[in-house]
Order: structure tokens, then sequence, then C-alpha cells
């Protein structure tokens, strides 16, 4: 048969309007009339019948043309179309067996939107891509990928359980400045900012916020992003990173430990019940985890790592290799409770029992830190003490410390970063991957 190449041009939309994703497209369909859309990822031309799969958010859909059912000017134009290009199909469905979802649809006209001019530098629609950096440099495009979209599916996911537990459990969610004029975590570099005719910063923590807002809500949540200036490149470090922080008074750091084990098995059993699929996409499979999670001081921790020979001074943070030891002989979600005071930020209170230690958590999936969180000093004096011994300029800080003149009540709270959460239970080994457009050292675009 002899070939004619027609010149494909771009069409617009007008009044067509999609009736069916993906997902809707089966056999109980058959013989409807359904309008689908998406990209084209891939054509396979067989002569006389050609198919082409269309991708949306959802999965995908097999188009199938025969010469003779569809008319010689519908089948070539068909045969022409690129792949990943945006087009529209109006047709029949018909059952199929081995089409996705068991049907496929048979066109009787299309539409061609966008044209793609180009072919994207890595594979869209293959499982794993070798080059991380590629694929964020098109980052918009390298979402398309199924393993992606299910990690993003599930990260939504989490976060409507997040909402729910909390609110469940009384919290109102806040907002609160993300430009601000001090820093609160101590180590963690900050990055300075114009702000009109001052030096400000982009907020490390919503900490101090939350504490105050107590005072007018007692328990409070938020979801925003914190940033960090962080020197090194590494497989858990964003520049910028999604925060949960809760806070709340009258109870003390073993309440938000409680509260905090409670909303991760919340969250695990909400994906396992609403994401079963995306989660069989990652082939990753996860079990409730059973509570309460293991408990560890700092100074047990200690122990045990002195007797693997790992070099660790009692005061220090634990090492990337420290860590390593750690995540090889304790699997899962597990606490280190009663950190050294000197190494948690001013606002940690102390133990009454012994000042050296501090009421103070961090929660580990493995060697992933995950969230801190400590009971906070509330009474001023305390408060300043602390501030001026680990050298802060407390007049930098008399917008906060005012607010403790009114009756700051006993209070604790943690902050759990999402990105990091959700590697323990997706399975993606590289942080960038939990998060649309990550920010590093080295990147700030896309
Ligand atoms: O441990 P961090 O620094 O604690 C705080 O910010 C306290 N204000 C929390 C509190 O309520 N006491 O940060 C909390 C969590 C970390 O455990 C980590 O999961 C995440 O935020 N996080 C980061 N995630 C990705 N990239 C980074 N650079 C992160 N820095 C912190
Ligand atoms: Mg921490």
């Amino acid at each position: 048969m002899k070939r004619f190449f027609t010149v494909l041009s771009e069409e617009d939309l007008e009044d067509w309007r999609r009736t069916h994703y993906s997902s809707q497209i089966k056999p109980d369909l058959n013989d409807d009339n359904v309008l689908v859309m998406g990209w084209v990822s891939s054509i396979r031309d067989h002569g006389n019948i050609t198919f082409i799969m269309i991708t949306d958010k959802d999965g995908e859909i097999q188009v199938t043309a025969k010469l003779d059912e569809c008319g010689k000017i519908l089948f070539d134009k068909i045969r022409e179309v690129k792949e990943h290009s945006s087009i529209g199909v109006k047709g029949k469905v018909r059952m199929m067996q081995n089409a996705p979802n068991g049907a496929e649809v048979i066109p009787e006209e299309m539409k061609i939107f966008s044209i793609a001019k180009k072919v994207p530098p890595f594979q869209v629609y293959s499982r794993t891509v070798p080059n991380i950096d590629i694929r964020l440099d098109l980052r918009a495009i390298d979402l398309r990928r199924k393993v992606l979209r299910a990690v993003f599916n599930i990260r939504h996911n989490t976060l409507n359980a997040i909402r729910e537990f909390l609110n469940k459990e009384g919290f109102i969610e806040v907002n609160t400045p993300k430009i601000i004029a001090t820093a609160t975590e101590g180590g963690a570099a900050l990055f300075p900012i114009f702000y009109y005719d001052r030096e400000a910063f982009l907020v490390q923590s919503p900490q101090l916020y939350k504490e105050q807002l107590t005072m007018a809500f007692e328990h409070v949540f938020e979801i925003g992003p914190i940033f960090r200036a962080e020197p090194s490149r590494t497989m858990r470090h964003l520049s910028e990173a999604i925060s949960i922080d809760v806070e709340e008074i009258f109870v003390d750091y073993n309440d938000v430990i409680n509260l905090l084990e409670r909303m991760v098995v919340y969250i695990i059993e909400y994906v396992i019940k609403n994401k079963s699929e995306e989660l069989e996409v990652l082939q990753n499979k996860i079990d409730k985890p059973s509570l309460p999670f293991p408990r560890y001081s700092y100074n047990e921790l200690i122990e045990l790592l002195k007797k693997e020979d790992e070099r660790i001074e009692w005061g220090d943070d634990f090492s990337t290799d420290n860590l390593k030891k750690l995540g090889s002989i304790i699997q899962g979600y597990y606490f280190i409770t009663d950190w050294p005071s000197i190494s948690k930020p001013f606002y940690t209170k102390p133990k009454i029992s012994d000042e050296k230690l501090c009421e103070s958590f961090d929660l580990m999936y493995g060697e992933l830190e995950i969230s801190s969180g400590s009971s906070r000093i509330n009474r001023k004096d305390k408060l300043l003490e602390r501030m001026k011994k680990q050298g802060l300029n407390t007049e930098a800080f008399d917008y906060h410390l005012r607010v403790f003149d009114y009756g700051v009540p006993p209070h604790a709270g943690f902050g759990l970063g999402l990105e990091r959460f959700l590697m323990t239970f997706t399975g993606v080994e590289n942080i960038r991957d939990t998060t649309l457009y990550p920010r590093d050292k080295d990147r700030l675009a896309p």
C-alpha cells in the first residue's frame, strides 16, 4: 500500500472536553462513545493497524486504529503522530483483553493539540533513569514517570492523613512567617535575604512562632517550608524542605513522643488503605509498625557505639558513620531520648533530675533522623540563662521573650521532616525524589 505522509498541524481545544480518564476505560463501557486526552507514550505501526498508547494522570489507554475501520484520512493522521505529543481522541470503547484495564478505544476523530518537537533526554516511561540531574533539569516531564507519580500521590495522601489525624486530636492549622529576623536552630545555617533596607532570613523552623501561638490556640500545627543552607550535597538534605510542626501546652516530651508515634502509624495505615496501587508501583512492601516504638536514651546508645568501637565522645552529635552503625543494629522506627543539653537548641528544657541532659528526642528510621522534639523552657529567666550560655544576642529575641511575661505554660512539640518521612515508606533513596523541585547547594532551577 502506498503511504502518503500528511503534514500535521496543531489544533485548538474548542468544544472538546474529556469524558473519561484512562482508569475509567473498562469493558463495562463497551460500545460507548468517549473522548480521551493525554500524551502519546508509544506508537506501533503494523501496516494496516496502528496502536497508540495515550498516557494520562491515571495510566494508559490503548487506541487501536484499523485502516478499514477508521478511514484513510484519520488512519494516516494517526500514523504520523509523534511520541509525547498531546492529543485528544473521540471514539468507541471495545473490550480487549490485552489492553490496559481490558478495553481499548476505536478512534473516530483525533485532535493534535501540541506536537512534541523534541525527544526527552531520558526514557520517560522507564522505571529508572541513571542520572538524576538530567531528569531534574526537565522535571515537569520527569514527574510524568509512573514511579514518581506514585510517590507524589502518596505524598498528597500523607498530607491528608496528617491533617485528618491532627484535626481529630484537636489541633488547629496555622501559618507563620517565612521571612524572619533571627535564627532558632543554632547550627543549621541561615539564608540571609534583603528585606527593604534591612537584613532578614528565611525561616529555619517555625519554632518560636508555634510556641507563641499555643498561648492563644493551645494545640497548633503547621505544614510549611523550612530553609537550611546545608553545606554539602547528600541523599537526605534539601535546602528547602517541608516540616510538619506540632506544638501543645500542658504536656511534656513524653506526651508528644506518644502523639508522634501514633501519628506515624495512623499515616502508614491510611496510605496502605488508600494507596495500595501506588505502593505496588513502588514495589515497596510496608507493614504497619507496631506501637510503642522502641526508645533508647542517648547515654545507652553512646555505650552501645563505644562497644562497637565507634568514634564518639559524650556530648557529640552522632556522626554519619555512627548513624550508619546504629541503623545496622536497630531497624525501623525508634526514638533517641534525653540528649545532652549542649547539643540541643536554647528553647529545649533541661531535665530537672540532671541539667546536663534535656527533655528531648529524635525519631529515627534506621540511620535516618526524621523528627526532633522536646519539652520547652517556659520560664523567662531560664530561657535567658540558656540563650546567654549559647552565646545568643538576647536583644534580638525581644519580640519572643516578651511573651514570657504573660504566663507561658509548660509546653512541648516536634518537627517532622515530610520528605525524610516519605523516604521511610516509599523506598525512595534520594530525598530529591520526594520533592517536586528540589533545592540543594548546586540547584536553584527549575
Ligand atoms: O531537627 P530539626 O532541625 O528540628 C527543628 O527544627 C525543631 N524546631 C523541631 C522541634 O519542634 N523541636 O528539624 C526537624 C526535622 C528533622 O528531623 C528533619 O526530618 C527535617 O526537619 N529537616 C530536613 N529535611 C531535609 N533537609 C534538611 N536540610 C532538613 N533539615 C531538617
Ligand atoms: Mg534534629
